[in-house]
């Protein structure tokens, strides 16, 4: 381990501490394939320390005593901080993640808006007087559940964490959040403007670490009320399982297998584009990847031409240059699976129609790259069209009709999105009916916003972020009853 590394700290309680192990990992600058700082290696210790902090906070000191506005007017101070220091942030998870500098800053510039649109929903959350045919008033309060542990993965580091962070604090709860092991260091800079804009000790905390041994104790704590996570399928179900066990709330985003399906009467240009930003844009780490391209028979090799034509010209490199299209993968293990996933391709038969392997062109150093990948020829039943790869690797498969496309479309485990390419409008509206995915985009792709719902339908995930939906996820419902009668009736049998 190199000790003259940065060394980071986490954030428990309102303070910098220092973590039980006292031991730390190296997190990777995937260009250049180097360690560049050191991250607390958090145990059960931490993730203990943490949960209490949160709790308390929960339940003693300023916190719950603050009103809806109020909460909204910090959560406001934060959108502000957060613009200030976008850029910043950026460089830091370019650093840390390898995505492009023109991402990311687009993302941290974008994040303050989420944070602003829960400030405002924050005193919009209104509960009802429910007219009831007891002699009684009867009204209902949507009330905070208490901790909450935010899980987050590596591809959008503090966009994620802004998705899960702003409608847990609006509705009242406090916060654990766990970055990924490969990006934590946006995490614990992002958390001192969380101290600026004044939120109280212990309303937010951060404890690093890796999955197993930081994440695991906070799924099983007690004192979590709530687990929101992104990431892998595999590790989704195994927290949805863990927390049944305390009946613990779940969210889960858990990616997909995406189909983007182009028409033959599609406009092309637009199509070829939508076609590259659903599977090279980010390198492919993306939970919304169209990852599977379905081209209708009659235009399929004039179209994989001006495709492969088109991702051909994607320049590779640094992701800090205002004209790279296509960075590193973030971690080498992704980088490995992204390789094997080409090899298993390859060996089930599909064939390479552009790239197949690691990049080796100069302006990618020792960094962990993919060269763009395009495969023809592949059944959707190949393991290929099945698993999410999580990297720049496109399967082609061909579609006959209306019928066809929707069939190939819906024949995987995963919900999570879906292209559809037609000029067509009641083929684009029948078809976004009949996909079965929690977002559809028409002529279109990739787009989010914080006034969306987003989550997934089959194994891509249940509950949903973003919208005014994503708040509910945070809240739960009481009734109260005040009596309007003079006298009790029969206190054995039910009122
Ligand atoms: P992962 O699902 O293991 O990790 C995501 C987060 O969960 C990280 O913060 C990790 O430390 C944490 N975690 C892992 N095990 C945990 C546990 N037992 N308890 C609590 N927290 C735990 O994903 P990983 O290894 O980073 O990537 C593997 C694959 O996941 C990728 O190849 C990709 O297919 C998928 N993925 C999907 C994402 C999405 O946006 N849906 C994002 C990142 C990865
Ligand atoms: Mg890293």
């Amino acid at each position: 381990m190199t000790k003259d590394l940065p060394k980071l700290q986490m954030y428990i309680d309102g303070t910098f501490v220092e973590h039980a192990s006292g031991t730390y990992f190296e997190s990777y600058d995937p260009f250049t394939g180097k360690p560049w700082c050191r991250v607390p290696r958090g145990t059960a210790d931490d993730a203990d320390r943490a949960a209490r902090a949160a709790h308390r906070a929960f339940t003693t000191g300023a916190w719950p005593g603050l009103n809806a506005s109020e909460r909204g007017a910090l959560l406001r101070n934060l959108a502000e901080l957060v613009a200030e220091n976008a850029d910043d942030l950026a460089r830091l998870e370019v650093r840390d993640n390898g995505k492009l500098f023109s991402e990311m800053v687009g993302q941290l510039r974008y994040a303050p808006s989420f944070y602003h649109y829960f400030a405002g929903l924050a005193d919009k959350i209104e509960g009802s007087v429910v007219p009831t045919d007891k002699a009684a008033f009867t009204y209902t309060r949507h009330e905070p559940l208490g901790v909450c542990a935010a899980i987050v993965p590596w591809n959008s580091p503090l966009l994620l964490t802004a998705w899960k962070l702003a409608p847990a604090l609006a509705a009242g709860n406090t916060v654990v959040v766990k970055p990924s092991e490969y990006t934590s260091a946006s995490t614990l800079k992002f958390i001192e403007l969380v101290e600026r804009a004044g939120f109280p000790k212990g309303v937010v905390n951060v404890v690093t670490g890796f999955g197993p041994e930081a994440g695991q104790p906070l799924i099983d704590h007690p004192h979590v009320r709530k687990v929101s996570f992104t990431g892998s399928e595999k590790t989704g179900a195994g927290i949805y399982s863990d927390a049944a066990r305390d009946i613990k709330r779940v969210s889960l985003e858990l990616g997909g297998k995406s189909p983007n399906i182009v028409f033959a009467d599609a406009n092309l240009d637009n199509a070829v584009k939508g076609a590259v930003a659903g599977i090279f844009a980010a390198s492919g780490q993306t939970c919304v990847a169209g990852s599977r391209l379905l081209v209708q028979e009659s235009i399929h090799d004039a179209f994989v031409d001006r495709l492969v034509a088109f991702a051909s010209r994607a320049k590779m490199g640094n992701p800090m240059n205002a004209d790279t299209n296509v960075g590193p993968v973030t971690n080498m293990p992704q980088f490995e699976k992204v390789l094997a996933y080409i090899d298993i391709a390859r060996n089930e038969g599909a064939k390479i129609a552009l790239g197949g392997g690691k990049a080796t062109r100069p302006e990618c150093g020792d960094g962990w790259f993919v060269e763009p990948t395009i495969f023809t020829g592949v059944r959707n039943d190949m393991r290929i069209a099945q698993e999410e790869v999580f990297g720049p690797v496109l399967s082609v498969i061909p579609f006959r009709d209306d019928d066809d496309a929707v069939a190939i479309g819906n024949d995987v485990a995963f919900g999570l999105a879906a292209g559809v390419w037609t000029e067509n409008m009641r083929r684009a509206i029948t078809m976004a009916n009949r996909l079965q995915a929690g977002t559809v985009w028409v002529n279109m792709y990739r787009a989010v916003s914080y006034t969306t719902p987003f989550g997934g339908y089959k194994k891509s995930g249940m509950g949903r972020e973003l919208g005014q939906e994503a708040i509910r996820e945070y809240l739960q419902t009481k009734s109260v009853w005040i009596s309007m009668a003079e006298s009790m009736d029969n206190p054995f049998v039910i009122g």
